[in-house]
């Protein structure tokens, strides 16, 4: 899975290779629960991905590539210079309501399959968090809305996040924590900390993540990390990338590595 068109660059989902027989999920940055000013709607959720990842632009994606999925990503760190947080709503129920149907709309507008939960500051809210969140992927599920939800903590937002899988951990597909924010540089600590992720939340569900020349384990380190963490008898059941943004200048180096490394990993002698 890998995040795509939170810069406004203009990207195209053409650009990016593709392997076949793989799960390639691409995650839109962002949906907000915001207007175009910052201020927050009560759970009426609005998109601020790159002008370029449109609803013809997907169809065309998914017709193209069956194995394809997207989902949009729910609140990021930031809208402009403003940064964003989880809020304590009112009223929880119209808070879900709202969220509930603006992103239906959203849903149906651009094709999409899912939603990954990206919020990355709590304040003094983080009590409402697990129960608003777990009922909107809920509710979406079981309208058949969306077929796969993900979660993305970070190193210092694990808590709510704890108490949303633990609560909710039925109708979530993946952790996608963002291992670059544990800053692990080589490949015996980045599995050292993939060991405590696996613990905190449930090892089949939790992704080694990558950040294109980002924060974290870089280059050739990230693939023996990847190897050690399956010498030691761990499958892994997938990999995230941030981003599609940072990696158009290398022509998508790393969405390519890291895909023909799982489908090594996966094949069946
Ligand atoms: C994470 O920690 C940093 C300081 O280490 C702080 O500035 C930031 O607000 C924290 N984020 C959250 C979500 O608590
Ligand atoms: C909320 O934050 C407080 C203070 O950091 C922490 O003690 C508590 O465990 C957190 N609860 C949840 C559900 O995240
Ligand atoms: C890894 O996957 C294989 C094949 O699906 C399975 O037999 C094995 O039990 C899995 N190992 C772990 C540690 O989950
Ligand atoms: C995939 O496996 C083949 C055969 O073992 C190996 O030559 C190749 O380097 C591997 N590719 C990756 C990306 O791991």
């Amino acid at each position: 899975m890998e995040y795509i068109g939170a810069t406004g660059k203009p990207i195209s989902f053409n650009d990016i290779p593709i392997r076949e027989g793989i799960d390639f999920h691409f995650i839109l940055g962002f949906a907000i629960d915001s207007d175009a000013k910052g201020t927050s709607q009560n759970g009426k959720f609005s998109t601020y991905w790159a002008s370029t990842i449109t609803r013809d632009s997907i169809s065309t994606l998914k017709s193209q590539h069956p194995n394809v999925k997207v989902l949009a990503s729910l609140s990021g760190w930031s809208m402009g210079t403003k940064v964003l947080h989880w809020y304590a709503p009112q009223n929880q129920e119209l808070w879900i309501s709202n969220a509930v149907s603006s992103l239906q709309t959203i849903i149906q507008t651009y094709h999409l399959d899912g939603l990954d939960i990206d919020y990355e500051k709590f304040d003094n809210s983080n009590q409402t968090f697990a129960y608003c969140i777990g009922e909107v992927i809920s509710r979406l599920k079981n309208q058949n809305a969306i077929s796969v939800a993900t979660i993305a903590p970070f190193y210092n937002t694990t808590l709510p996040y704890i108490d949303l899988y633990k609560r909710y951990g039925n109708v979530i597909d993946y952790v996608n924590h963002q291992f670059y924010t544990d800053k692990v540089k080589t490949p015996n600590t980045y599995f050292q900390d993939f060991e405590l992720r696996a613990k905190q939340f449930q090892v089949e569900k939790v992704l080694p993540s990558y950040e294109v020349n980002g924060r974290g384990i870089q280059g050739d380190a990230f693939f023996e990390a990847m190897r050690l963490i399956q010498r030691n008898g761990y499958n892994i059941s997938g990999v995230m990338i941030f981003s599609a943004d940072a990696s158009m200048s290398n022509q998508y180096y790393y969405e390519q590595k890291i895909q023909d490394f799982l489908l090594n990993s996966t094949s069946t002698p």
